[in-house]
């Protein structure tokens, strides 16, 4: 648990129940998306702790907001570089004067490929990801084209295998040093590809929760799941960092985990730096996980407008579902006030959200009824811009991707 130093600044605060967060928007025209600048600094400095010594690369698609990217990256030398999700993404990033843009995934569109070279040639560091000699190829020829040198970063894959279950994601097919190698001599014979880096996501471990309520038996096979993940993962890691530089790879960065798996992912001596992306707003899928609590820093708000009975309150819109795996984990889950439930059949509705309660509160119509989503960076997407609070109070705005005109798809 690192969460010692988060209570520490916290107990300073005002507690953030619903009176408070109520009052504060009393003014603030629903629907609204916040970010809590006390709790998103709170979990930052909690997630510097739980990456140890390793610089923290910023999982931009888990934020969404430009100015809280580089809030993280001007507060501590700790943040270094973005890992990018979209090839237009890092090309906008790039142009606002962020630097150090690893690309997440592999991208083979040759003119989104050129716009990240057109970067490169003038002098910004944006690496993208490959995990094939097709990739290699294909950003060579482009290489060539504009005379300047990709730098490009290996995907290796990080799932287990157990007899009757892939543990893990499907991303790269880069398994073992015998197949990464020839990407990586593919990157020798190239005129205008190096490779810089490594990564590796354990998803398994970083993305999977291990400590959801009333779910005893299931968090009790994950954690043994991940126990011996996490060690496959590491001895795999290694080998093939080590096979890559036995042949001359030098790698400047070797990338790894994510929120859920820092504690593990930094015990690896080869890895240079983790990625954090939903840890700074700690969405509802981060809540249930056993070695770590981080603080509900963003959430939204939605307003009652009917009451069809004594328990049940409806509210306008609130249906913003997260993607992945479908599942009632990917609804909004409600927050303030306490004792909120969803209605089974409806969910989060595209228009209207009934919601029981049966609490104290006061719940006339208008009155806010705040969620928090499922995904981190996802909830930017249905506003443009966020209210953000700070030191306890209303401290303006801030444009999302999407409040900039920017949708990254
Ligand atoms: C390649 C990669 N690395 C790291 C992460 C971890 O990000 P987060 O901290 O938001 O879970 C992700 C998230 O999906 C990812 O795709």
């Amino acid at each position: 648990m690192h969460s010692a130093e988060q209570d520490v600044s916290l107990m300073k605060k005002v507690a953030r129940d619903y009176a408070f967060y109520r009052s504060l928007f009393k003014d603030t025209e629903k629907p609204f998306a916040y970010v809590d600048l006390d709790l998103f600094d709170a979990n930052a400095n909690a997630l510097k702790g739980r990456a140890g010594d390793k610089k923290i690369r910023i999982a931009s698609k888990s934020v969404r907001c430009p100015s809280l990217i580089k809030r993280l990256l001007d507060s501590d030398s700790q943040f270094q570089g973005i890992m990018s999700f979209h090839p237009d993404e890092a090309v906008y990033l790039s142009q606002q004067g962020f630097d150090d843009i690893l690309m997440g995934y592999p991208i083979c569109h040759p003119q989104k490929i050129r716009a990240m070279g057109m970067e490169i040639k003038r002098g910004k560091r944006l690496i993208l990801m490959i995990d094939s000699p097709e990739h290699v190829a294909l950003i060579d020829a482009i290489g060539q084209e504009l005379n300047v040198t990709f730098p490009v970063c290996l995907d290796v894959d990080m799932s287990t295998r157990f007899p009757f279950l892939h543990f893990g994601v499907r991303r790269s097919g880069v398994t073992t040093p015998e197949s990464a190698l020839p990407i990586y001599y593919a990157t020798k014979a190239s005129t205008s590809v190096r490779l810089v880096g490594v990564m590796g996501y354990e998803a398994q471990i970083a993305g999977l929760a291990d400590n959801v309520p009333g779910q005893g038996a299931r968090n009790w096979l994950i954690r043994k799941l991940k126990a011996r993940s996490v060690k496959d993962v590491a001895e795999r890691r290694a080998n093939i960092i080590k096979t890559l530089e036995e042949q001359g790879a030098e790698l400047e960065l070797v990338n790894g985990g994510g929120t859920g798996s820092l504690e593990s992912t930094i015990k690896e001596a080869v890895v240079t730096e983790v990625t954090v992306g939903s840890g700074f707003y700690s969405s509802a899928l981060f809540d249930d996980y056993l070695a770590f609590k981080h603080q509900p820093a963003a959430g939204f708000a939605i307003e009652v407008v009917r009451q069809p009975t004594q328990n049940i309150y409806t509210c306008l819109g609130g249906g913003y579902i997260a993607s992945g795996q479908t599942g009632t984990d990917k609804q909004p889950k409600p927050y303030l006030p306490h004792g909120l439930s969803l209605s089974q059949s409806e969910g989060t509705g595209e228009v209207q959200t009934p919601i029981t309660y049966t609490g104290a509160e006061a719940l006339e119509f208008g009155a806010p009824i705040f969620f928090r989503h499922s995904k981190a960076g996802e909830l930017c997407e249905r506003f443009n811009h966020v209210h953000l609070i700070k030191d306890d109070k209303l401290a303006g705005i801030t444009s999302t991707y999407r409040g900039e005109g920017q949708c990254f798809l």
